[in-house]
């Protein structure tokens, strides 16, 4: 049996937030209790939470406590509150789509509420954001089984970033089918990319293995080309943090350069995750918004100058993989082969 961290999710007598601080990560494993709007915001911000999944799941709980300390009866002034607390939150981070599709799911909860009093909506919110971390759980494994039919055990397997159980809450959507396979005794040699510049690769995606005891080693994310030429990649498997309608996938930067290059080493490229982060409504990877990030992350990294004091940096925090690139998107529903326009849309019917 698989056990990962569960990266957000309520305290005992649910009034605040707990995440494990990822930014701590591997050296330290410190959890955090939240129940104010800012320091929420700054948490999914700074990335002590982070992963598509996990963002949309620390959202649901982050809007849940905060709306719970609103002290009034007044429907409107509550509908009000939950209104700026939500909006509020919705701006913390730009690119993954989780974050706003479990907004909405709460507002669509609350909505289904009307006529009742205001603590008995306190207690649909609950509701709502518990039922969001329930199904992000048997997603990963829906993923992970659908994942695992396209490996063979002692495969060679490449990933970028971390799409872990602690971008979710369960065993990944990336990861899922690795820790599957482990526990069938598959033998899976996993290289991790490290992921410059805030190294999710090395310190989470490495973290979490190892501690399931699966063979993992970290490579320079400049390495991929070489360990690819030198047989050592069977499959790729990435997370994602928006799909747009056709298929273009946004992950972490660097997701699109290693697509390329398993183009080119006629290695399969998957993308696996939740169908909550398949947007319909953004046409294609040109839509989707990448997050700009501070130059210091790049510069002045875990506190310590790699370039020149004054030298500009730029540090997009994502990058869209075009959809040729792209072998097969794994999801809970099923897998999708191109053409992915039509064959995404049928997983919505
Ligand atoms: O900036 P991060 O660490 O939030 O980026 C995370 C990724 O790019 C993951 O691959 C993606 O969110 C999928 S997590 C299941």
């Amino acid at each position: 049996m698989i056990t990962t961290v569960v990266p957000a999710r309520l305290n005992e007598d649910k009034t605040k937030l707990v995440l494990i601080d990822q930014t701590q990560l591997p050296t330290k494993e410190v959890f955090l209790e939240l129940d104010d709007r800012e320091r929420i915001f700054e948490a999914i911000k700074m990335l002590r939470v982070r992963g598509a999944p996990a963002i949309g799941i620390a959202a649901a709980f982050g809007l849940y406590v905060c709306a719970n300390k609103i002290e009034t009866e007044n429907y409107a002034e509550f509908r009000k509150e939950f209104e700026v607390i939500r909006d509020y939150l919705a701006t913390s981070r730009p690119t993954a789509v989780n974050l706003f599709w479990a907004l909405d799911r709460m507002t669509a909860r609350f909505d289904k509420e009307v006529g009742k009093s205001v603590s008995e909506i306190k207690v649909a919110l609950l509701e709502e954001s518990e039922a969001i971390l329930a199904e992000d759980q048997a997603m990963g494994k829906a993923i992970g089984e659908y994942g695992l039919e396209l490996l063979k055990p002692n495969m060679g397997l490449l990933t970028h970033c971390n799409a872990g159980g602690i971008a979710t809450s369960g065993i990944g959507t990336a990861l899922a089918p690795i820790y599957l396979g482990h526990e069938k005794g598959y033998n899976f040699k996993v290289f991790a990319d490290e992921t410059r510049p805030l190294l999710q690769g090395s310190r989470l995606t490495a973290y979490e293995l190892n501690k399931a005891g699966i063979d993992v080693t970290v490579i320079c994310d400049n390495m991929a080309s070489q360990v690819m030429k030198e047989g050592k990649i069977d499959a790729v498997l990435v997370g994602c943090d928006r799909i747009a309608a056709n298929g273009d996938t946004a992950n972490k930067i660097g997701t699109c350069g290693v697509a390329i290059l398993a183009k080119e080493y006629g290695i399969p490229m998957y993308i696996l995750g939740p169908t909550s982060t398949i947007d319909m409504s953004t046409p294609t990877g040109k839509d989707i918004e990448i997050e700009l990030r501070d130059e210091d992350e790049i510069g002045n990294g875990f506190g310590r100058r790699t370039a020149p004091e004054g030298v500009k940096a730029y540090n997009p925090a994502f990058d869209v993989t075009e959809a040729r690139y792209i072998t097969a998107i794994i999801t809970e529903k099923g897998i999708v082969y191109p053409p992915f326009g039509e064959n995404l849309e049928k997983l919505f019917k």
